[in-house]
This record gives structure tokens, sequence and C-alpha cells, in this order.
């Protein structure tokens, strides 16, 4: 049968509009295969991509209301000749014989224009005169054209209509009359314009009757309509390009009135003599021409075990049609790509301390739209919208970077001592009652002493204890003779600073009576000596025999920064790990001008001058 079109024509014009634009040159050709993904650029950031274009309906059922044949009927028709006189011409349509079939399945089957084979319906006698077919295409499609090649004339009404919820609703898409107001209530030739886009219209184009067979109705989705060369940022014609379903009605064939005569037969070229004229649609090839819809974010779509067609997401995106963003990808809201923009999902950024998130718009508003994820059930004691701080009873752990699992340590705030169980989320120190002291809230500060209570675990130490003898009592009678032979000579000189093992600069910082001792904490702030182990700066202990503290040998005040040059012969005991200063340690209040004549003492050690002493 003739046909003034054919199907690469029809694909290769509306292949060229707006969002049609793909990597494949050739509409039909199969999966492109090339070495880099398409949906990502040489550098790996994203970019829109788009399954091929294609007939979507190739190959799939169409469920027609009549089909002829069952039982075997025959259907006479004009048949133009060139140069010649149209003649009639009379056919068996017989469904149990494949030569004389016209099943359903030959309008989505392989066609070329030389080899048309026909689904036909019923004759149509009397009413109704209305035939319908129904396309499902599984998945949502974009579509850019429905086209429809006839072997029968063209009918002088039809209306397409659309679903986008797989038939569940449908809604019209065009239509097709020479009487548009009387057939489907709707003027003839409305315009379009961005206040309606929409709107199906009602052509009278396409439906002459000429030619007789072979003629072609071609619905473009975009045409017409202004938004159309804008697709991208319209979101009301990416809505109206989406099909799942397409279902066409044959409202009304040519009338009869309206054919030729054949010149030879009776007045009426369709019908048999002495019978009632024979109408029927005859739809050669059924297009649908457009791309699965992915949004952009996928480059192919492929069958699942169960035949269900799905894109394969890219850009950190799922869904049938790549819809939504994936899981732990929250940080902004789900877009369309477009030329400009790939929009892929991003990921909520947890640190490593979670493994869900979620969007809240408000933060992404704040944000200046950059990124609105909340993680969801930080772990690893964390907390925060980025699980970025360490939770109620746990402080940061200056020396592990945040995403690490251990992080945050706990506070181990002491309960007793301790007023709560939240630390200085940097410096760990518990809230501590009053009288208690330690990072953890474990001891009394200076001038308290343990009690049972555990409201006031550290009570003031009364005037008769004896720390109050470092400052308030007078000396003991024998203390001169008993701090010989240093009482009062306080000078350094080289041959002390040799004799001593250690030589330090401490800072002062609290004291506590441990039976008879004083237990000073202290901060070493320099060594300059330091035989056998070395000492570190930082915090130290110091202990002080009551007696040496109430003879003033050594003199120690809290707060004060002091040198300190003493032996480690006997300093260390099992139960006072920390160092010992006795009266024949030299304590003595630190002064700066000693830091350049402890440098001068450390050079001449090293040169040795320490051993010729
Ligand atoms: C036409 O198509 C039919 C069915 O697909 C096939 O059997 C036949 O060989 C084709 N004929 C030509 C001329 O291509
Ligand atoms: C055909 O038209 C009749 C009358 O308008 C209507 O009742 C019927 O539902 C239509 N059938 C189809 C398949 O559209
Ligand atoms: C935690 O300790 C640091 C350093 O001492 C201090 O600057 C900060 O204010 C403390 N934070 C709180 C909440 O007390």
């Amino acid at each position: 049968m003739r046909s003034s079109w054919n199907i690469i024509s029809l694909v290769t014009l509306f292949h060229t509009l707006p969002w049609a634009s793909s990597h494949s040159p050739n509409p039909f050709a199969g999966p492109e295969v090339t070495p880099t993904d398409p949906c990502y650029d040489e550098t790996g950031d994203a970019r829109r991509c788009v399954p091929e274009f294609i007939n979507a309906a190739f190959g799939q059922e169409v469920i027609v209301s009549s089909a002829c044949g069952q039982p075997p009927s025959r259907s006479c028709s004009i048949v133009e000749r060139d140069d010649r006189p149209a003649v009639r011409t009379c056919q068996v349509c017989d469904a149990s014989d494949p030569r004389h079939a016209h099943p359903a399945s030959y309008l989505t089957d392989i066609s070329s224009a030389h080899n048309l084979t026909c689904w036909q319906s019923e004759n149509l006698q009397g009413s109704p005169l209305n035939v319908t077919l129904t396309l499902s295409l599984g998945k949502k499609f974009e579509i850019t054209y429905i086209s429809l090649q006839f072997c029968s004339p063209r009918p002088e009404s039809l209306a397409i209509y659309k679903s986008m919820d797989y038939g569940r609703t449908w809604s019209p898409y065009q239509f097709y009359s020479s009487q548009c107001r009387r057939m489907y209530n709707r003027p003839n030739k409305a315009t379009i314009t961005k206040q309606n886009e929409q709107e199906a219209l009602c052509t009278d184009g396409h439906t002459d009757l000429y030619p007789l067979s072979g003629g072609l109705i071609a619905f473009s989705t975009l045409d017409g309509r202004p938004s159309g060369k804008d697709f991208d940022s319209s979101p009301v014609l990416q809505d109206w390009v989406t099909v799942t379903d397409i279902r066409v009605v044959f409202s009304r064939p040519q009338h009869s009135r309206a054919l030729p005569m054949s010149g030879r037969e009776t007045k009426d070229p369709l019908g048999s003599p002495g019978t009632l004229p024979t109408y029927y649609y005859a739809v050669g090839d059924f297009q649908v021409g457009g791309r699965c819809k992915c949004n952009g974010h996928a480059s192919r779509c492929t069958r699942e075990r169960d035949g269900k067609l799905v894109c394969e997401c890219k850009h950190n995106t799922e869904g049938p049609e790549c819809d939504r963003c994936k899981p732990f990808h929250y940080d902004r809201p789900w877009q369309r790509a477009t030329a400009k923009e790939a929009n892929e999902c991003l990921p909520c950024h947890c640190n490593l301390h979670a493994r869900r998130c979620r969007f809240n718009m408000e933060l992404y508003k704040l944000s200046g739209r950059k990124s609105g994820g909340v993680c969801m059930n930080c772990r690893h004691n964390t907390a925060g919208r980025h699980c970025h701080y360490c939770k109620e009873g746990f402080y940061r752990d200056m020396d592990k970077p945040i995403t690490h699992r251990r992080a945050c340590k706990a506070c181990d705030c002491y309960p007793v001592g301790a007023a709560g169980k939240t630390c200085n989320q940097t410096t760990g120190q518990c809230p501590c009652k009053d009288g208690v002291t330690g990072i953890t809230c474990n001891r009394c500060a200076k001038g308290y002493q343990q009690s049972r209570s555990p409201v006031a675990p550290c009570i003031k130490i009364s005037v008769i204890k004896p720390t109050a003898v470092i400052s308030t009592t007078e000396e003991p009678a024998d203390c001169d003779s008993y701090c010989k032979p240093l009482k009062g000579n306080l000078k350094i000189n080289m041959k002390k600073y040799c004799k001593k093992d250690y030589a330090v600069q401490v800072s002062v910082l609290d004291m506590e009576t441990v039976g008879d001792w004083a237990r000073f904490s202290v901060s070493l702030v320099s060594v300059y000596k330091s035989r056998g182990e070395p000492l570190k700066r930082g915090d130290h202990v110091l202990w002080v025999h009551m007696k040496d503290l109430a003879c003033k040998c050594p003199r120690i005040h809290m707060g004060k920064r002091f040198l300190i040059l003493g032996t480690s012969e006997g300093s260390v005991t099992p139960e006072h790990p920390g160092l010992l200063v006795d009266k024949n340690s030299l304590v003595i209040q630190w002064r700066d001008i000693w830091t350049r004549r402890l440098r001068k003492f450390q050079r001449k050690e090293k040169r040795g001058k320490c051993s010729k002493a």
C-alpha cells in the first residue's frame, strides 16, 4: 500500500525537538557503546543524561475493542491508482488464516512503507461507530509524537487520551474532527498560550478523505506550545509529555457521501449492491516517539527480571523514573537534571557517624539553598546535625579527627564529686561540687577534706588541721637545726646545679594532705636538667613531708612559681608516685632572670664542667 511517510523519517523529524538531543546519532541504534558513562563528564562530574529516542510502541501489545475475522468477513474499499480512476476492491478478513488475518499485533510490528501489515476493525454497522486502541508502555515515557498510519481512509473524528497513572485516570490529549464543536464540544483551532499549555486541542486538519489509504495522523505533543522552547524549565510541559498509557478512540469513519464515485458501480462505492456499506478502520502502524522518562538521571532503561521496565538511575537517584534521592542523599531536594545543571542528589555530611539522614527545608533555606541534610541516630557518642560534636556526657578527644570512632571520650564524672554528668566539650572538665577539684571531680580542693556526705563530699578543713601549720602557726622549735645545712642559703651556683639530679621550674596549683604528707599539684613549666628518667612538662605531683613544710624548708606558696633543684633518691615511693622535695632540696621562688643563668649551667654541664667539679 502506498504511504506518504515512513517510520525513519518520522522519527528523525521529531527527534530534533527540544530535549530530544541524544548521544546516539541513529535513534534506532542499540545502546551506545562508549567507554565513558554518559551521565558523567571526563572529570567525573555529573551531567544530564537521557535514554535514547525510540518508538516506545514498537512490539508492545495494543488492546483493541474490535478486530475483524471472527467470524470471517468481507470488506470493500476504494483504492486509488496512479492516473486512473479509483476502483473498489473487496477482501476477506479471516482471523484463522494468516494470509487474511489483521490482528492488533500488526499495529506495532515491524512496518515499512513497502510492506504495511494492517490491523483492521470489524465492519461498522450502524452504531456504535467507535473503536478504541489502548497501548500500555508499562512505565512513564516522555513523548514527542504519536502517529497512526492508516490502511483505511482516515476517520472523520478521532480522539487521543493519555494516562500518567497506568490507566487509572485518563485525560484528553488531542482531537481531530471536521466538526470539533459537535463531536467533542471543543473550538476548532483554539490557540495555546502559556496559561493553558496542558489543554487538548481539536483540529480539523489530517482528517481529509485523501489519501484514501496510507494517510497519516501525527500528533506532536509540543507543537505550538509556547514553553516548548524552554522545556527544561517548564514543569507543566514536562508533565504534558509524560505518559504511561495512550488510548486512541476512532469516533466516526469518513462519511460515505464524501467518497468518490468509482465510476462503474453503485452510488455508494463502499456498499455492495443490496447490502449496507462497509465501514471499518484499519491501521498499519501505531508509533509513539519518545524517551523512557528518567528525569535526566539515566542513559538507559532496562527490563527487570519480572519484565518491568526501569531506569538505570545514576546521580544518587532511585525509583522507576529516578524520581527521588537514594537513602542518605538528602542534602538537597531532588530535582530533574537540566542541560546546565545535573542536579544530582548529594550525600548528607555525618562525619561517618550516621547511616541515615533526612532533609530539612528550613535549614536548607537558611544555608542559602546549599545544604539541608540532618543526620539521624548519630553513633559513637556524637550528636548534632552533622554528628559533629560529642553528646552529653562525652567530650572531644582533640588528638583524633572528628570522623574517628573514638573522637568522643566519656566524661566519667566522679558521681559523688561532680554536680552533673556533662563535662566541658573541649577540656573534659566535669562540674565539681563545692570544695571538689580535678578533671573528673575526684578529689578535694586545697583547704578541704573528704567527708561522708554525698551532698558536700569535701568540707573545709578546720584551723587546727595540719595544713594550717603551713601558714598560720609558729615554726616548731627545732626547725633551725632540722633544716640545716640549707636553711637560708638559697643561692644557686654551678656546684649546686651539678650536685642535683633535676632542675625544674614549676607552678604550684593545688594542695591536699594525705596522712603526714602534703601532696601538691604542680605544672612543670620548664625542665633544665633531669638525670635518670626524663621529666616531661605538664601536670605532676610534688610530695613534701608535713614536718619539712612546717619548718618552711622548703617554703611553698600556692599559685606561685618555683625553681626546684632536687635529688631523685627516694623521691618516688610506690604509694606516693611523683617528685619528692625535702629540706635538702633547693626550692626558690622563681625569677625570670634565672633563665639565662640556668641555660649557662646547662651548656657548661654539656662541656663536662660538672664531672670536674
Ligand atoms: C511483509 O511482512 C510479512 C510479515 O512480517 C513477511 O512475512 C513478508 O515477507 C514481508 N514482505 C515483504 C515484501 O517484505
Ligand atoms: C462508544 O460510544 C458509545 C456511545 O457514545 C459509548 O457508550 C461507548 O462507551 C463508546 N465505546 C468506547 C469503547 O469508547
Ligand atoms: C570549656 O573550657 C574552655 C577552656 O577552659 C572555656 O573557654 C569554655 O568556655 C568552656 N566551655 C563551657 C561550656 O564551659
